[in-house]
Order: C-alpha cells, then structure tokens, then sequence
C-alpha cells in the first residue's frame, strides 16, 4: 500500500485531476497490489470483483435482511455512549468498533466485544498504518524501495503494524479453513474457500488463500475506516450546528418518534436527514482522491494532453468545492440537496464513492450503515461539543481517508 502514498499525496493539489507520466521520474512506480482495491484493471479484478459483490449481497447488502445486524450493533453503541452521561468522551474507538463489527459478521462471521484487547489493537494499527503511508518518509520509499526495510523510523513502525494485521487476518482464515463445513457456509471466507475449490481445475481462475487474504484486508480496512471517519464527521457537524441538529431531530421525530426503529423504508420519508448526511459528505470527502487510473490512449482534456500511459489520480475533494459547482462550497448547507419542497435532489457533482467501473464496492452496504446508524443515534441524542474545549481544525488529518482531528463530544440522551 505505501506505494500508493505518492499519488496520493500528490493528488493534494487542489486541480480535480492530476497527471502524471510515469517515465518522467526515471523510475518505475509499482501500481497494483492483489486484492480489490489497488489490482489492476483486468480479468483477475473482474473476478473477484463480481464475485466480492455477489457474496457482500448474499450476506444482506443492500437487502433488508442486512438491517438487524446493523441494529444490533447500535444496542452496543448507546449502551458505551450513554455509560459517560454528561461527561465528554472520545467517540472514535466506539464507531470503529461498531462499524468493523458489521463487516466483521459479514465477512470474518463474527463481531468482536469493545473491549477486547487484540481487535481494539487492530483497529488502532489500521488507522495508524493508513497515517503512514501517506507520512512524507513514506514518499521516498517510491524512489528507494529498500528504505522500507530499514529498522528504524516510521519504515518499522509500518512494518510491525502490517504484520500484526497480516498476522491477525491469516490466522482468522486458517481457523476457517480448519473447520469449513461446505454445505453451510457462515461468512463471506467460507463462500471464498467453496468457490476456491470449484474453480480449482480452471486454469483462469485467480481464486486461492493468498488471494482471499488480499480480499478480506480490503474488505477490513475500506469497510471499517471509510464508514467511521463520515460518522464520526456527522457527529462533529452536528455538535457545532445545533441549528442542524435541531431540524433532524424534528424528522426524526415526526417520522419515528422516540420508539420506532430506523429502517431503510423510513429513508424516503426523512429527505432532510439524508441530505444532512451527504452534505457532510460532500464537504469532508473521506476518500479525497480516488483510486489512480492508467491513460489507455493519449487524449486531450480541458487543452492538457494526456499521453498514453499517464497515471491519473482524480481528485474528488477539489469536485466537491469546486465554486463553479456547488454555490459558497465552504459552507455547510444540507438544504442545497433539497429542492423547494423539501425532497431529495441528485446532483451529478456529488460523488463520494467515486464514479465509472471502478466506483466503491461497498457504497450500498456504507449508504445502509450512515443512515441506520446516524438517524438511530440521532433519535437517542443530542451531540454537543464540551463548552470550553478548542474547537478541532474541520480540514482533517490526511491518511489515505481523510479522518476528523482528535475531538470529545458529549452525546445527551434525549
Ligand atoms: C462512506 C464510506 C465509503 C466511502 C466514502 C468510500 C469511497 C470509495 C472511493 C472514492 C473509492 C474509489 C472509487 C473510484 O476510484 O472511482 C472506493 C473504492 C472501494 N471501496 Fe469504498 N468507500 C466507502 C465504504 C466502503 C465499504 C464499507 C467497503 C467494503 C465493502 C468499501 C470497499 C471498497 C472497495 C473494495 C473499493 C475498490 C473498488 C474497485 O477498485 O473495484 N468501501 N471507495
């Protein structure tokens, strides 16, 4: 993954795309890992690909039957919330927790107490491993592959932390292996190890453990930081615009009082409530350039000639406040995705999840999850940002995603 942190980085610059030909730098820029995320365009993506989603919607995603383990989560959420009463606390370790705990039941088969020791270790690895590939020491290693393996530095911080993560997954899939049963398949790396098995005289297939590896890390670490950063980003926003804050409470309760249950069903009944979710997208952009693509043919775009064979990293946080889109970009406005009676409107220029073939994997499951989990929160909350503490920077640290600076929030039971 630390290859990747040149692009990205340098992506930073505030045009929404950023070219880049690779022989310009007299060296060769590693670009794909196995997996999902960072494989090459090509039929061993399209493989897993497909079948990724396939298994993500057998599991529930984009399906309500998907909805009670989300629900489920949230018990745990408010029971950790509400245990800090009026006190400010620090919410990041329990949105983690809880959002990997959905991807965790889909695709490891279980969910991890908020408590344990090794899995909040994990998360906190993951969260630094994304900080650093994107440190600026990180840079060099595109130019110098074997500063990787120098034994001090933030080179061996990342190394430790990737193994621990390695060591973590591989194990969870070899205690699967050991106790497969096919005709009952619990999770998304039993359906991986039965497919595995019926393609295994199919000399196209890309199916195999150290691929499934590759997989469920992708899995793991899109499905957990992405999610968690925006909920954590919608908990802000909400601390410092009450005024917002005020006007879900209303459609919440007006739409589920203090009693119902949020579903999917209540979705289209509560526009303000969704918009206030993708302006926090929009203004946040978790994922602030997405995945580099490869120019296949020389084209012309805006006058820039772009030869053949140049890395592009489209840059989605410069599309979100670009002027000439959206009117006052830097101002947080729910309402400009409503039209003037209240319903949602779709704007072509909002894309947090990316665009074309390559458009995020899990945008159903992460779309279920913001607003189950944010409008239950919401029914059970008022967030405020403790009186006399600092306000945090709102531009966020940048490490892969874009998470919000260290904050306490207090969450109000209403
Ligand atoms: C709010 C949450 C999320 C945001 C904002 C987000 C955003 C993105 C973006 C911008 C991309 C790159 C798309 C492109 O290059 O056009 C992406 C790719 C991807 N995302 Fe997400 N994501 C989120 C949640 C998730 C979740 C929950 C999963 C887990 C299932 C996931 C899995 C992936 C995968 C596997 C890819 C690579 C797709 C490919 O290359 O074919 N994401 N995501």
């Amino acid at each position: 993954m630390y290859c990747f942190s040149l692009f990205w980085l340098l992506g930073c610059s505030l045009s929404n795309y950023f070219f880049l030909k690779t022989e310009h730098f007299g060296f060769r820029l590693s670009l794909s890992l196995p997996g999902v995320i960072f494989a090459p365009y090509g039929p061993v993506w399209k493989q897993q690909r497909k079948f990724s989603l396939s298994t993500l919607r057998h599991f529930g995603v984009g399906r309500h039957s998907l909805e009670p383990k989300i629900i489920e989560e949230l018990k745990f959420i408010k029971e950790e919330m509400l245990k800090h009463g009026k006190d400010s606390f620090n919410p990041f370790p329990i949105i983690r927790n809880a959002v990997s705990n959905v991807i965790c039941s889909m695709a490891l088969g279980r969910r991890f107490n908020y408590e344990d020791v090794e899995f909040k270790t994990m998360l906190k690895n993951m969260a630094r491993a994304l900080e650093l590939s994107v440190n600026s020491y990180m840079i060099l290693v595109n130019i110098c592959p074997w500063l990787y393996y120098l034994p001090f530095g933030p080179f061996r911080e990342l190394r430790k932390t990737e193994l621990d993560i390695t060591t973590f997954l591989k194990k969870i899939i070899a205690q699967h292996r050991d106790t497969l049963d096919a005709a009952n398949p619990r999770d998304f790396i039993d359906m991986y190890f039965i497919h595995a098995e019926e393609e295994k005289n199919n000399k196209e297939s890309s199916f195999n453990e150290d691929y499934l590896f590759f997989i469920i890390g992708d899995l793991f670490i899109a499905g957990t930081d992405t999610t968690s950063n925006t909920l954590l980003w919608c908990l802000l926003y909400m601390s410092l615009y009450p005024e917002v804050q005020e006007k879900v409470h209303a459609e919440i309760e007006a739409v589920l009082g203090r009693d119902k249950v949020p579903s999917l069903t209540h979705k289209a009944q509560m526009p303000f409530t969704e918009a206030t979710i993708m302006e926090v997208q929009r203004m946040t952009a978790v994922v602030p350039l997405s995945i580099p693509r490869m120019a296949s043919e020389t084209a012309v775009l805006q006058g820039y000639t772009i030869p053949k064979g140049s890395v592009i990293v489209p840059n989605l946080w410069s599309v979100h406040r670009d002027p000439n889109i959206w009117e006052k970009p830097d101002e947080f406005q729910p309402s400009r995705f409503l039209d003037e009676n209240g319903q949602l409107i779709k704007k072509e220029a909002f894309i947090p999840f990316g665009m074309g073939k390559r458009v995020c994997m899990g945008e159903q499951l992460a779309k279920m999850e913001l607003f189950l989990i944010f409008a239950s929160l919401m029914q059970s909350f008022t967030f405020l940002y403790p009186e006399n503490a600092a306000k945090p920077s709102m531009e966020g640290r940048f490490g892969l995603t874009l998470a919000p600076c260290p904050f306490n929030i207090i969450a109000l039971k209403r």
